[in-house]
């Protein structure tokens, strides 16, 4: 079956993907010595972008910038289309048109993205996306495009075959899966685990395949086309159209010092060059996925990251100090803070106030510099009269740290400020785009391109929320909404039927609602 019959059969979910934010893609890329073109006056190119999932919130938040998405699904294409018309977004064309048929008149591309799309492909279109790629992208732009690698999908790949082998007689999609689920399950159940690698590794497989949705499932395991690489084939093929390796959108996961230090002793042993060690890093890791960032040739990079790069940067965490925010910098008692997913222990004043200023302003980015002030301010707070190199080396003592805490995830670091309110502001508003995805069920897309989900009452309120009403007006057109019957209030299980006690109760709730939008980063800064 042809991708376009694939997907205009069993469509696949369309969202956005926060790692592909050019925001992130001109972070590494400044880590790396590139001058990435801003957000707000650049072009954007979505290879294989479904329906609009997402390239349309990134069209909405920079008007000033270009977005071109293509897809050879015109059902999805079509309903993409529906968003962007109801949205009017000028500055945005999502096109029904094959990746093979790229116009040359589409100039070039500061950012070129493709997720999802290379390894389900053949390998004629993987050549065209990295054709396009080299052709349209800027001198100093930047692409990301994310595939299926060895050696993970090796083992997974059987998971795979044996479904592909049950479902190759049957043509309906959900009869594929039901069938390919089933025989699965059989064999996890029939196949020892006990001191047997292969009835270990069908559990797990069996385990991670179970929660997943079937649209997935579909066009992961039972596509014609999953063609994994391992990294270094993948570079090669990069290499012959004059791209060059430049990261990978997780930053955490290109360094070796996030390995026990045997390990990164002997990973730094075994790669003579960069291409090697995240290839030997993926054999160590077992790892299924990868998500690339490429530049030109051309491009000079370097790769030592002195701190000054973080200097223009703008850093934020959530990272709790273990005692609580009582703790005292100025001391050089060791501190523990903590992330999900990291811990950071450090004597060092200026790193203990940097991460205290850090937690009292999250979620919001401090730019590095008022960082530095801030956390100066902390440990001195009368007068300080001190030499211009010390001043000097103390921004080269915070950005150090904070560079490494950024490889373990401890802290982000963005090239620009994510646009997002954190105080609730007197007449809050939240994107179009939200507004719109509000009015539906389902998820929608918060203001840092993630997926959030609503509660009911949120939902009502998001509906409204487009900077013309403060508080008292939400709670008057939702009583409207209850006179007209169009919502009810229930307390104690009970509908209330009286407007004025209604209005109270919308009060209340009110409350809760706003700050929890707010936490889904969804209200816009005024
Ligand atoms: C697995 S989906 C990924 C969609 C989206 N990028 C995502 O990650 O959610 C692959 C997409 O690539 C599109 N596609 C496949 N072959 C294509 C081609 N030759 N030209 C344009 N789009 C193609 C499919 O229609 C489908 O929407």
């Amino acid at each position: 079956m042809s991708a376009e019959n694939a997907y205009d059969e069993v469509l696949y979910e369309s969202h956005p993907f926060a790692q592909t934010h050019p925001n992130r893609l001109a972070t590494i890329g400044q880590l790396f010595g590139m001058q990435p073109a801003p957000l707000a006056k650049c072009r954007v190119l979505e290879l294989g972008c479904s329906s609009g999932g997402n390239i349309i919130p990134l069209a909405e938040r920079f008007p000033q910038s270009e977005f071109v998405g293509i897809d050879a699904s015109s059902r999805q294409v079509a309903i993409g289309q529906k968003t962007v018309q109801a949205l009017n977004l000028p500055n945005l064309q999502l096109l029904h048109e094959d990746i093979l048929k790229f116009s040359p008149q589409q100039g070039k591309f500061d950012y070129i993205i493709a997720h999802g799309v290379f390894s389900w492909v053949p390998p004629n279109v993987q050549d065209a996306i990295l054709h396009i790629c080299h052709d349209h992208l800027t001198p100093n732009g930047i692409a990301y495009i994310s595939y299926n690698t060895n050696p993970g999908w090796r083992l997974r790949g059987m998971i795979r075959d044996i479904m592909t082998y049950r479902a190759r007689k049957i043509s309906n999609p959900a009869e594929k899966l039901r069938e390919s689920r089933a025989l699965l399950d059989f064999l996890a159940e029939s196949v020892s685990t006990k001191g047997n690698a292969y009835g270990i590794l069908l559990a797990d497989e069996v385990n991670h395949i179970r929660p997943k949705q079937d649209w997935y499932l579909i066009h992961e395991y039972l596509e014609e086309v999953n063609e994994p690489e391992y990294f270094h084939q993948f570079m090669d093929r990069a290499h012959l159209h004059n791209l060059q390796y430049l990261g990978e959108a997780d930053y955490s996961t290109m360094l070796a010092s996030n390995f026990p230090p045997e390990v990164e002793a002997m990973l730094k042993k075994l790669g003579t060059d960069i291409i090697e060690t995240e290839q030997y890093m993926d054999m160590v890791r077992n790892r299924l996925f990868r998500q690339t960032l490429l530049c030109q040739s051309a491009v000079t990079l370097d790769r030592t990251i002195p701190p000054e790069r973080i200097f223009n940067m703008h850093v934020a965490s959530s990272s709790e100090p273990e005692g609580g925010v009582q703790v005292d910098p100025r001391s050089w008692d060791p501190v523990t803070f903590k992330r999900p997913g990291s811990t950071l222990s450090t004597k060092e004043p200026l790193l203990k106030a940097a991460m205290l200023e850090l937690r009292a302003a999250w979620p919001r980015a401090i730019p590095f510099m008022e960082l530095l002030s801030n956390a100066r301010g902390r440990l001195h707070p009368g007068t300080q009269v001190i030499d211009a190199e010390r001043a000097a080396n103390d921004a080269k003592n915070l950005a150090r740290p904070l560079l490494r805490c950024y490889a373990t995830t401890h802290v982000d670091l963005h090239a620009e400020p994510p646009q997002v309110a954190y105080l609730i502001p007197e007449q809050p508003a939240i994107s179009r785009l939200a507004r719109f995805q509000a009015s539906q069920p389902g998820a929608v897309t918060n203001l840092m391109h993630e997926v959030v989900q609503l509660g009911d009452f949120e939902r009502q309120v998001a509906k409204l929320l487009d900077g013309s009403r403060d508080r008292a007006a939400v709670i008057e057109t939702l009583t409207d909404l209850v006179a007209k019957k169009t919502l009810v209030v229930h307390e104690k299980g009970k509908p209330v039927a009286d407007l004025d006690q209604v209005r109270v109760i919308l009060g209340k709730v009110l409350e809760d609602a706003l700050p929890s939008l707010a936490r889904k980063n969804l209200l816009l800064p005024q």
